[in-house]
């Protein structure tokens, strides 16, 4: 028993239980040019799970293009997505410059957080959809594309067509091939084989042989994860890191209270004095974002209007080292 969970052989993937048939539904989803949509709650994989879909298509060997749409500032978006031509405006580059529709020529291009885009937008992406042509910001040219549109949202997206903040005919033009992933607490059975997984990758980086105890991995399937396999995973890298002994071991108050409570004291910590004053600022604000983001279940929306910030910026905070 003890060993079980010992260092294994990397596996891609956990394909145990639930997640087993829609990976196997995936692949076949896969093997199609259709556009996929994949919902899940923040943290479930669906970039990791977007990536799988690619690397089993035809274009598997060809780039895959992840953008946050969220994380793009509206003013940016139409020439980030459909590139700029020559001369467009000033300040752009002399030869003009390709957007991502055209790097991602031939591959996938994974659209995140697609219920952030503005409604402008929304209508520009769904002409490029039906159509697959494109023309640059300023240009005159129309240019075609070829590209595996795969895109994901952690939201309603089908509720936001009822109140208009997602125009109806994108939702039903993304809405071809949906997976939902499910939220780690409502697949509990593959709780033990992705910590074991993710501990395995942990020793290969480390060069460590640690283990979890078996009282571990009952608190592990009892726990309801609300940040799903991106908190497992912050878990696991903190007693990997922390722990002196081989086998690791969390007792359940701490594991309950731990990674409820765990944001907030990181926010605090970023008071203790003798700190550069800088570090502890930038400290605070990331921490204090990323409370708030987890008390909106990771709805960037809902959060950057509490925080009375733009979407943009709450990215930007979380993306800095
Ligand atoms: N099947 C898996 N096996 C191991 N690690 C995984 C797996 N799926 C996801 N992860 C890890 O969990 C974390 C979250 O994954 P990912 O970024 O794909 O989630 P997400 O659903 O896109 O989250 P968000 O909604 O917050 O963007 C990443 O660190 C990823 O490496
Ligand atoms: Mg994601």
């Amino acid at each position: 028993m003890r060993g079980e969970n010992l260092p294994r052989q990397r596996r891609p993937l956990a394909k145990s239980g639930r997640m087993g048939e829609i990976y196997a539904f995936a692949k076949k989803a896969a093997s199609s040019d259709s556009t996929i949509l994949i919902y899940g709650e923040s943290g479930t994989g669906k970039e990791v799970f977007a990536h799988y879909i690619h690397k089993n298509s035809a274009r598997g060997a060809v780039s895959f293009i992840p953008v946050n749409c969220a994380a793009i500032p509206p003013e940016l978006m139409e020439s980030e997505f459909f590139g700029y031509a020559q001369g467009a405006f000033t300040g752009a580059s002399k030869n003009g410059k390709p957007g991502l529709f055209e790097i991602a020529g031939g591959g996938t291009l994974f659209l995140d957080e697609i219920g952030e885009l503005p409604l402008a937008l929304q209508s520009k992406l769904l002409r490029v959809l039906e159509t697959g042509d494109i023309m640059r910001v300023g240009g005159s040219k129309v240019i075609s594309t070829d590209v595996r549109i795969v895109a994901a949202t952690n939201r309603d997206l089908y509720g936001m067509t009822r109140t208009g903040a997602f125009r109806e005919d994108l939702y039903y033009r993304l809405h071809i091939i949906p997976i939902y992933l499910p939220a780690l607490r409502e697949r509990r059975e593959d709780i033990e084989s992705l910590a074991c997984q993710i501990l395995a990758d942990f020793n290969a980086k480390y060069g460590y042989n640690k283990f979890f105890s078996a009282a571990t991995l009952t608190y592990f399937r009892e726990y309801s994860w609300p940040g799903n396999i991106r908190e497992l995973k912050n878990v696991v890298e903190r007693l990997v890191i922390i722990s002196q002994a081989r086998e690791l071991h969390i007792s359940r108050e701490h594991l309950f209270r731990q990674v409820e409570t765990g944001r907030t004291e990181k926010a605090f910590s970023a008071l203790d004095y003798g700190a550069n004053y800088r570090q502890a600022v930038d400290a605070f604000e990331r921490a204090y974002i990323e409370e708030t983001l987890s008390r909106c279940q990771g709805n960037v929306t809902v959060a950057s209007k509490m925080l009375g910030l733009h979407r943009s910026s709450i990215y930007k905070k979380l993306q800095e080292p």
